[in-house]
């Protein structure tokens, strides 16, 4: 297991402003405890843009026998749907937050981490191919209604016992899109949902 400590994270120069300090360790939190409490399976990440919060679940389980699997388009945002529209989420458009494989590899490299299976698409055409067969933690961080929706159809079946997933953006008004696929979610699956700042931890 690796010597990764959680305080790294207050005194790091973290690589972009997409995840705050506070919700980073949590969300590294939450892997750790799953790892801890001998939860199985594979560690995900849908919305990894260039890396911010992925190198440091790869730094958590360098050493391990799990894997780092990231997904994003590398073509920044889809378009929103009407679950996605808010007044105050005016910046967030299609094509915001492009960043390129080549530039997530870099950072990756320079954190000195296994190399993570790194899957550039669309969440809306991955298949169960393109997933672990064995899930025990997932970061959501996709930003949209289906964003969100699409990852969690596709990650549910393969969740192992006491598996978490962290959904972003939860409690963010300008992204409500985040909570509607959650909240709806959760009315036909169960899982226990508490939430941290903008973060929705869902205790499956
Ligand atoms: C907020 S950023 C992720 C931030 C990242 N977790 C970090 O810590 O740096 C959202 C990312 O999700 C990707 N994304 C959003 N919706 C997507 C979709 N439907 N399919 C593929 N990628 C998507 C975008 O390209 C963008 O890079």
């Amino acid at each position: 297991m690796s010597a990764f400590s959680l305080h790294s994270i207050d005194r790091d120069v973290l690589l972009s402003d997409q995840v705050d300090r506070r919700e980073l360790k949590r969300i590294v939190q939450e892997c750790q405890q799953v790892i801890e409490k001998g939860v199985t399976g594979d560690v995900v990440e849908f919305g990894c843009y260039v890396g911010t919060s992925s190198v440091y679940l790869a730094k958590l389980i360098e050493g391990s026998d799990r894997q780092l699997y990231l997904y994003d388009s590398f073509e920044g945002l889809p378009e929103k749907v009407a679950k996605d529209q808010s007044p105050v989420g005016l910046q967030f458009r299609s094509g915001e937050l492009l960043a390129t494989k080549r530039q997530l590899i870099t950072n990756l490299k320079r954190a000195n981490v296994t190399m993570p299976v790194i899957k550039k698409g669309w969440f809306s055409d991955l298949t169960p191919s393109d997933v672990p067969a064995n899930i025990g933690f997932a970061f959501l961080d996709g930003d949209y209604y289906h964003s969100v929706m699409d990852p969690l159809k596709l990650i549910w079946p393969n969740l192992t016992p006491g598996a978490v997933i962290v959904v972003d953006d939860y409690a963010n008004e300008a992204l409500p899109g985040a909570a509607h696929a959650v909240n709806e979610w959760l009315r036909t699956h169960s899982g226990k949902l508490t939430v941290y700042a903008s973060l929705a931890i869902i205790q499956t």
